[in-house]
């Protein structure tokens, strides 16, 4: 792969800033946990995954920067902070957990603060692994279902910039790809943040996978005409029942694949399933800037006083979710039941 999507190093969190793709490829260094939290609610890094990682390592360099007897404070205080950031995506909790319940166990234990650090440092590291090993897994998972000769339909941006490398919904279709299994890619661009025309065309001609970009509007005319056999996406949290909360437009292509009886399939790490939340009504949406609608590359294209609504995730009900691939397997419904097996409930 051409590109990393973010790094912990020993001078900070390498990161790629995403607004500026595919134009220009541009790292970030930062250097504190705040400078973190920013960069995953200005878009810097965005998709589910990827911000769990980083702020998994914005934790590990904000602990760096305070002196031993601050190490407990800090620790809360940049939890709360990065868990503010981005209210859909369950992976940031989950790696905030993960990382905060290490992190106090060891300070129960009466470790130093150097040695403190230094499991931070490893922790982070670890989710960072793990992420892509799981994306790897589902991959793999995921191309068995695929037909022969497919061609898909993808939407957002559920890649490598979306996760810590590989990609869920483009790591089933890398996957597939890999199998000789996709004749073509389509990706639609994803309106109003430009995820799939920015970032999933990108990734998949940068991997030499075919991809042709479609506006939102274009996917339920080429399924009836027959051209999308099968539609893979992410998820940036999956309620205990099976509902997935994704990226606004998910909802309508899923309503579109069973109206064609194309299957719908969800590809999504174990830290994406919240059991708590028993259903999708409970999920936190995300509410955006309008301006993010009116203004496309600095250019309004509403006249001034018009307003928008920018919701920036939808939720599409279990039933019309085919399967849900993880890293541990597929599940299928009843949801309830193959969830709770998966996460080992
Ligand atoms: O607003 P974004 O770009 O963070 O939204 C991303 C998505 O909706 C992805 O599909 C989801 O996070 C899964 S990423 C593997």
């Amino acid at each position: 792969m051409s590109f990393f999507t973010v790094r912990l190093t020993s001078d900070g969190v390498e990161m790629l800033d995403q607004r500026l793709l595919p134009a220009e490829k541009k790292y970030l260094l930062l250097k504190t946990g705040e400078d973190v939290a920013r960069s995953i609610e200005d878009m810097v890094i965005r998709g589910a995954p990827a911000i769990g990682v980083a702020a998994a390592m914005g934790i590990a360099i904000e602990l760096r920067n305070t002196n031993d007897a601050g190490l407990p404070q800090a620790l809360d205080r940049i939890c709360q902070r990065l868990q503010k950031t981005r209210p859909t995506a369950v992976n940031l909790t989950w790696a905030l957990g993960r990382m905060r319940q290490s992190l106090e166990d060891k300070m129960a234990t009466g470790m130093s603060a150097s040695d403190l650090r230094a499991e931070a440092d490893a922790l982070a590291q670890q989710i960072h692994d793990e992420d892509i090993e799981n994306c790897r897994a589902i991959g793999d998972a995921g191309a068995i279902l695929f037909p022969s000769n497919a061609r898909v339909l993808t939407h957002c941006n559920a890649g490598a910039l979306a996760t810590a490398g590989y990609g869920t919904a483009l790591g089933v279709i890398r996957s597939a790809h890999r199998d000789g299994k996709v004749r073509g890619v389509l990706a639609s661009e994803t309106r109003p943040y430009l995820q799939g025309a920015r970032l999933t065309a990108w990734e998949l001609f940068e991997d030499k996978i075919d991809v042709k970009l479609i506006t939102d509007s274009m996917g339920g005319s080429l399924m009836r005409r027959g051209e999308i056999d099968v539609v893979v996406v992410g998820a940036d949290r999956i309620a205990a029942n099976g509902d997935v909360a994704n990226k606004i437009g998910t909802y309508s292509l899923a309503v579109l694949a069973r109206t064609h009886e194309i299957p719908f399939y969800v590809a999504a790490p174990i830290s994406t399933l919240d059991l708590l939340t028993p259903n999708g009504d409970q999920i936190p949406i995300e509410e955006r800037s309008t301006e993010e609608v009116v203004v496309i590359a600095g250019t309004r294209i509403a006249p001034v006083g018009v307003e928008a609504l920018h919701p920036a995730f939808d939720v599409t009900p279990a039933e019309l979710v085919t399967a849900i691939v993880t890293e541990r397997g597929v599940a299928r419904a009843p949801y309830t039941d193959s969830l709770a097996r998966l996460a080992g409930v």
